[in-house]
């Protein structure tokens, strides 16, 4: 009895699964939106042997990054950062570059690493506290740059005691006689390249207006701006190119186009930072426009300050397409890469550069999916012309990114589709949904109705570059994602940056490959 019992049973529940596993076929290929579909994009691929091939050569690119293993160290060091490029970033730019096949630049550079970038106080970080471990060495807390985590964030003092303050590569160059400079496409002033001077409790101190907001005194607590322009690295920076011209100018002061400061201790910054320069008898430019840059002689200036918007840069894609915000009017992060490294190349004993494409995370943040993958696409841009100006047995080029954020790549679209459409599906509501989303965000507002689950979505829009992609939880930025973000390496010492390992080791490797900083004399 009991194993007939159990006979019935066992053919009871194979028939349910077969059942669910048939509706679960029938919803995967009975509901399709109405697309003509190639069965492949590329007849090749249909080929074994175009796979085969493909291998052989990965096979052969391996053998020859082995055998050009060099045991001499780097002159020079190029960190190029894509501010919140999550390996989502990179894997969607392929297709906005044409197809999944496509490789971003720097997916060409022969050793690839993950990097974790959770900080002391929280498992999710901000550019801050990743900016201290990517360039310091050391993690450290959430909203703070420069310091260990013994300074608590808003800290009016913690971050001017000097066992507290974590120096970054670019000093460990500088003491090395090398030179240092950086660029961005946001404020100068903003985390990622605070990162490079600065020594400060809270991200947001980028004038002196800020730090009395909170209750500190701004002669004792020096803002990110003045020790930019007075304190010991900053002083030396070579090249500082970005936008915030509003942090360096008091609040009865107006730009070259009549925006005014934030500041109130009355300073002009940009004047004090040229007094400083002429002082020394050198060189020095401080531009404001596209125009200015392309006018100066590089090969003659010793340090170049240029400040070219009020605030960020605009998002490269934007550049393009705004005839009044053109690229007539705002250099590119290519064209500020190439003017930096001319300024540095000077130095016959080296440098380090840092280059932050700042906006790919801004445009996450406000679920602007495509203008983040055009940003990322800029920034590759950026990453050839410096890889295309250096010479790879001397230069040490490392691009990587400081956290992830919460855009997923969702399934499944077919090959030709654009990235930034419709999955080639419907949902189990009836509509159609985004192949890009958001775990959460102000695109919230766009995908969901109050009665009627999500809103209907067209096609058209979601492909437009200002078109905000849906998002789960209602938050007025989208956050950071917690997921681990890759390192790119070529150059001396690439082979250092395979495997998996703390953020922190970052410029410990870069440094040990520049010999330079407290890891010079590391045996390899
Ligand atoms: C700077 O701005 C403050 C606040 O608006 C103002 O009181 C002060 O007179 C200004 N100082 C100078 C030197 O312009
Ligand atoms: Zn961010």
């Amino acid at each position: 009895m009991g194993q007939f019992y159990g006979l019935f049973r066992l053919l009871l529940v194979s028939f349910l699964l077969l059942a669910v596993a048939k509706a679960e076929k029938d919803r995967q290929h009975g509901r399709s939106l109405s697309r003509p579909a190639p069965a492949v994009k590329y007849e090749k691929e249909m080929q074994s042997h175009y796979w085969r091939e493909d291998a052989q050569k990965t096979l052969a690119d391996k053998l020859d990054a082995l055998s050009q293993l060099k045991k001499q160290g780097a002159k020079n060091v190029i960190m190029f950062l894509g501010d919140g490029m999550s390996i989502h970033t990179i894997t969607a730019t392929r297709n906005l570059l044409g197809d999944s096949s496509e490789k971003v630049y720097f997916e060409q550079f022969p050793y690839t690493g993950l990097s974790k970038t959770y900080c002391v106080n929280r498992q999710v970080a901000d550019s801050a506290c990743t900016a201290t471990a990517y360039l310091g060495g050391v993690k450290a807390n959430y909203g703070t740059i420069g310091v260990n985590a013994n300074v608590p964030r808003y800290d009016c003092k913690g971050a001017y005691v000097a066992q507290n303050q974590v120096d970054s590569i670019a000093k460990w160059a500088q003491d090395a006689g090398k030179d240092a400079g950086f660029v961005t496409s946001a404020r100068v002033t903003h985390a990622s390249p605070a990162g490079v001077y600065a020594h400060i409790s809270d991200r947001n101190w980028e004038n002196d207006a800020e730090v009395r907001e909170k209750g500190c005194d701004p002669e004792e607590s020096i803002d990110i701006a003045r020790q930019l322009v007075e304190w010991e690295v900053g002083k030396k920076l070579k090249v500082i190119l970005g936008g915030g011209r509003q942090n360096f100018l008091n609040e009865t002061m107006r730009d070259e186009v009549g925006h005014p400061g934030y500041r109130q201790d009355g300073r002009n910054l940009i004047k004090d930072w040229l007094a400083d320069k002429q002082a020394q008898k050198a060189s020095a430019s401080y531009v404001w426009s596209r125009k200015g840059l392309t006018q100066l002689d590089l090969d003659n200036t010793d340090y170049l300050l240029g400040l070219f918007a009020k605030g960020h840069l605009p998002y490269d894609g934007d550049r393009e397409r705004n005839p009044k915000n053109s690229h007539l009017a705002d250099p590119s992060l290519t064209e500020l890469t190439e003017a930096a490294l001319k300024v540095l190349q000077r130095n016959e004993k080296g440098y380090f550069l840092f280059v932050e494409g700042a906006r790919i995370d801004m445009a996450h943040h406000s679920n602007y999916a495509r203008r983040s993958l055009e940003d990322t696409a800029e920034f590759a841009r950026a990453i050839q012309k410096a890889r295309e100006m250096t010479d790879v047995d001397d230069t040490l080029i490392v691009v990587t990114s400081d956290h992830s954020h919460v855009m997923t790549v969702n399934g499944y679209p077919l090959r030709e589709q654009e990235i930034t459409g419709l999955a080639n599906k419907l949902a189990d509501d009836g509509r159609p949904y985004n192949i890009l989303s958001y775990a959460n965000g102000p695109g919230y507002a766009g995908t969901y109705t109050k009665a009627d689950g999500r809103k209907p979505i067209s096609q058209q829009h979601t492909e437009h570059p200002l078109y905000v992609s849906p998002a789960m939880v209602p938050l007025d930025a989208d956050t950071h994602g917690g997921d681990d973000v890759a390192v790119f390496a070529s150059g001396p010492f690439a082979q250092y940056f395979s495997g998996n390992y703390e953020q922190t080791n970052i410029p410990a490797m870069m440094a040990r490959a520049a010999s330079i900083g407290p890891f010079a004399n590391v045996q390899p």
